[in-house]
């Protein structure tokens, strides 16, 4: 098992619900632990930099609106298979088909406002890491 590190972002949504504990309380049962965090609110340019992969999808003026609404959460959690395990702690991108009891299921309302953010694939989760976090912001391995 390798031992990984990935992002989480807890967006604007679950942040004004005062959710942050019950999913870091999530991480922590998952064997994952936050090895740093800071709390943000976006900028637009932050906000489009980040998702500028998706430049060009219809929903990219959407989400980016959404994600600068409030502050967010932001993490970079420690485990083993860390990128696929948050991703399966998080569920599916819409929440209506997000498994029960993911963090989805439990706290997002739509595919617009969908709780959380976390790195599709160890290479992203190096790139996103380094967007939110100088290397001396992070625990030592
Ligand atoms: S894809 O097709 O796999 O690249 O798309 P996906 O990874 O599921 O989604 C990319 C991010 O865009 C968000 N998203 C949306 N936002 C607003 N409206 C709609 N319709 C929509 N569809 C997808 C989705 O939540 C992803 O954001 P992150 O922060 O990566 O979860």
């Amino acid at each position: 098992m390798a031992l990984e590190r990935t992002i989480s972002i807890i967006k604007p949504d679950a942040v004004a619900k005062n959710v942050i504990g019950e999913i870091y309380s999530r991480f922590e049962k998952a064997g994952l632990k936050v090895v740093a965090a800071k709390m943000k609110h976006l900028s637009r340019k932050e906000a489009e930099g980040f998702y500028a992969v998706h430049r060009e999808r219809p929903f990219f003026n959407a989400l980016v609106e959404f994600m600068i609404s409030g502050p967010v959460m932001i993490q970079v959690l420690e485990g083993e298979n860390a990128v696929a395990k948050n991703r399966e702690l998080m569920g599916a991108t819409n929440p209506k088909e997000a498994a029960p009891g993911t963090i989805r299921a439990d706290f997002a309302q739509s595919i617009d406002a969908n709780a959380v953010h976390g790195s599709d694939s160890l290479e992203n989760a190096a790139i996103e890491t380094a967007y939110f976090f100088a290397a001396t912001e992070l625990c030592p391995r």
